[in-house]
């Protein structure tokens, strides 16, 4: 197993769980609020490729418009809307920048786990992309970002432009494919669904030599379970109801 793990146990999910609307500036603002030390978060790029934050291919469920994000400019992203359909108070907040998020993070002293979650067939482009410019931007950095992606193709393609970073593999549950391509990539931990974990998972995990972040954990009963059989780090977005005892 990685003998260097400088990761928190407590990750929030999507930037502030449930308290904020996801990816945004503001939700970054919130996992901080709740006492956070790392933050997960989407990148993908927009049709021009600009770097920027959004978990599904289309922004309807999370924005005023609708459409894909491939086929959708920055500056037409920017348009949006990304905060009202969360509550009336987030009205107005708009689509960042993966470089915005990053520079909060740098300045707050926030770790970062840039989940690559590339459009459908813009997978090595992605990962490409995202890697390099993350690079760059935490060169130096005591605790490095967490690069993960359901896509082995974008992580592949990451971790040839950026070795240097660690990588994660998100998988539904950690089988022979997932073991499979933890290996070729060199991750450092594999990220399966929390539903697929038991005591004898955990294990043969950190048997092949990776550290476990599993998503997502919203149950305090479970959240001790997990660290209880050796999990490494949740995510989450009860930032509320989780940290104070577990961080
Ligand atoms: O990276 C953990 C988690 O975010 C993976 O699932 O769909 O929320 O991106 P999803
Ligand atoms: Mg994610």
């Amino acid at each position: 197993m990685s003998k260097k793990w400088p990761y928190p146990r407590l990750i929030a999910h999507r930037g502030g769980g449930r308290f904020a609307p996801e990816n945004t500036l503001a939700a970054m603002r919130c996992g901080l609020d709740y006492g956070f030390d790392m933050v997960e978060f989407d990148a993908k790029l927009s049709k021009d490729n600009v770097l920027i934050l959004l978990h599904d291919d289309d922004v309807k469920r999370t924005s005023n418009g609708q459409g894909l994000a491939a086929e959708m400019t920055y500056a037409e992203l920017l348009e949006l809307d990304m905060g009202q359909w969360h509550s009336a108070y987030y009205a107005g907040e708009p689509l960042p920048k993966l470089e915005s998020i990053v520079r909060f993070a740098i300045e707050n002293n926030i770790i970062c786990n840039v989940e690559i979650k590339p459009c459908p067939g813009r997978e090595k482009i992605t990962g490409k992309l995202v890697a390099e410019a993350v690079a760059r931007w935490f060169k130096g950095a005591e605790i490095p970002p967490l690069l993960s992606s359901f896509s082995a193709e974008a992580l592949e393609a990451a971790y040839k432009a950026a070795p240097e970073l660690p990588r994660a593999f998100l998988c539904d549950e950690y089988d022979a494919t997932a073991k499979k391509v933890a290996k070729k990539l060199a991750c450092v931990a594999v990220n399966p669904d929390q539903k697929t974990l038991t005591e004898k998972v955990i294990k043969a995990i950190h048997k092949d030599g990776y550290r476990i972040c599993a998503w997502t954990v919203n149950d305090y009963r479970r959240a001790k379970e997990l660290f209880a059989w050796g999990c490494d780090a949740i995510f989450t977005d009860e930032l509320e109801r989780l940290p104070a005892s577990m961080a």
